[in-house]
């Protein structure tokens, strides 16, 4: 099938390379040329495992093109909309303007009739406000239509959870818009992938209701990680004993410095203003909750940090392993580790952030910081290091080595993934998030 993809930033580069990849005829589009000028070449303009090299493929089966020309939208029997829906400036609620530019842009060269499938994370009712304003302004009026599909990629997997969804969902306002797109993921079908057809409004509300339950999943076992702190206990091993509990299970249950990225903060944010817009504002107040637990635990983290250095950071020098919002990923958005390590050094400390990917994002957001160029380099003379995201260099670092070239030797395990014992016997102050201090 001929498809269109608009938008080519986590989503849509990813959808429009594994569209291709599935056999499909795509034409990916974005207005911002520079990105399209990498992407033409093959080269990613953000890192995601496995990506590049689909990108790189699938532009030489010539099955693949990228460009910023909207018109190349006409021949397309399919378009999907893949564009940012960031949170307001000012307000907890979306910011659709790059949906409503990308609609605006499509709209003249829908002359004949058409699906136009969105696949952004959007406050429920879009879809329907989109389809009305398809109908006014595009030149083949009501025969245009619209589905939404929303996308469940995390960033770091985002090939694998697309050719390898757990379930595809589609919301639709005919079968034969259905079928179109059963016909462009027959592969993933003939693979048994769970098929949910509902209408627009449920499906819009999949996506957003997802990320509030893996939002308000994380935050509960960060409730407890608070309790665990008041009380002695440990919540790695609270969070062991519960998980293995087939009702509740282990994902999404590591407690630690919480969520960050370009999705869950600003999703659930967005769905308490549309819940708002609703009338149903009650509904969602538990999610205020939510993000409050979540950003609690940087400001503990500060806090931590603070008293192993004897009470003030002014004069201290820190340490700061990670600065992506999570390992595998160049990702700063809402960063939890760049929140922190930007906490300390309004606070007066020298901080020096070490990162395997994010360093160049890191540094235009805060160019204030300092950035080393290996780990080992970020913990020289510091008198306190922090591991806030956990990359695999971090979690297998020696002690031992580590022990040589720090100041004092203070710890924070701010994802609660170093062995407490190793770090003890090399001589550390060791703290966890949630865990006992001995
Ligand atoms: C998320 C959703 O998982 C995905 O389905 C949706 O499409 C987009 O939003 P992503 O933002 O890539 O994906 O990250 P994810 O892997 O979900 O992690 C989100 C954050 O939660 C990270 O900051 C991570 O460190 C944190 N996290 C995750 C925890 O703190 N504890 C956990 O147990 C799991």
């Amino acid at each position: 099938m001929r498809l269109s993809v608009i938008g080519t930033g986590y989503l849509g580069a990813t959808h429009a390379a594994c569209m291709a990849s599935l056999g499909h005829d795509v034409v990916a589009i974005d207005t911002d040329a520079a990105k399209i000028d990498l992407l033409t070449r093959g080269t990613l303009p953000f890192f995601e495992p496995g990506l590049g090299e689909l990108i790189a493929e699938q532009l030489a089966t010539g099955r693949l093109r990228f460009t910023t020309d909207i018109s190349a939208v006409a021949d397309a029997q399919v378009h999907f909309i893949c564009v940012g829906t960031p949170q307001k400036a000012s307000a907890y609620s979306a910011d659709l303007s790059q949906v409503w530019s990308a609609v605006d842009a499509l709209a003249p060269y829908l002359t004949k009739p058409t699906l136009v499938v969105g696949k952004s994370t959007v406050p429920v009712g879009t879809a329907a406000l989109m389809g009305s304003r398809l109908h006014q302004e595009s030149p083949a009026g009501a025969a245009v239509h619209v589905a939404w599909n929303p996308e469940f990629l995390r960033e770091g997997h985002a090939v694998s959870d697309t050719l390898n969804p757990d379930r595809l969902v589609v919301g639709v306002e005919s079968d034969a818009d259905e079928q179109l797109l059963r016909d462009v993921y027959a592969d993933l079908l003939d693979r048994e992938t769970p098929w949910i057809s509902t209408d627009l409004a449920t499906s819009e509300l999949v996506k957003v209701s997802a990320n509030a339950f893996l939002a308000t999943k994380i935050s509960f076992i960060n409730a407890m990680s608070e309790v665990c702190e008041a009380s002695g206990a440990d919540v790695v091993t609270l969070s062991q004993a519960l998980g293995m509990d087939p009702r509740i299970g282990h994902q999404f249950l590591r407690a630690g410095l919480g969520f960050g990225g370009g999705c869950l903060p600003k999703d659930i944010r967005a769905f308490m203003a549309r819940a708002g817009e609703l009338g149903v504002d009650q509904a969602l107040t538990f999610l205020r909750e939510v993000d409050e637990i979540n950003l609690r635990r940087r400001t503990r983290t500060v806090d931590l940090a603070r008293e192993l250095v004897g009470g003030t950071f002014r004069g201290r020098q820190v340490g700061v392993w990670g600065a992506a919002f999570k390992p595998h990923s160049d990702d700063v958005r809402d960063s939890p580790a760049l929140d922190v390590a930007a906490a300390m050094y309004t606070e007066g400390a020298e901080v020096i952030v070490h990162d395997p990917q994010a360093m160049a994002n890191a540094a235009e957001s805060f160019p204030h910081l300092q950035y080393a160029q290996s780990a080992l380099a970020a913990a020289r003379d510091v008198d306190v290091l922090l591991l806030l995201t956990e990359w695999p260099e971090y979690v297998e670092a020696d002690p031992e080595m580590v022990a040589h070239v720090v100041r004092e030797r203070n710890i924070i395990d701010a994802r609660n993934v170093l062995r407490p014992s190793s770090w003890r016997s090399a001589g550390f102050v060791y703290r966890g998030l949630g865990r006992p201090n001995s």
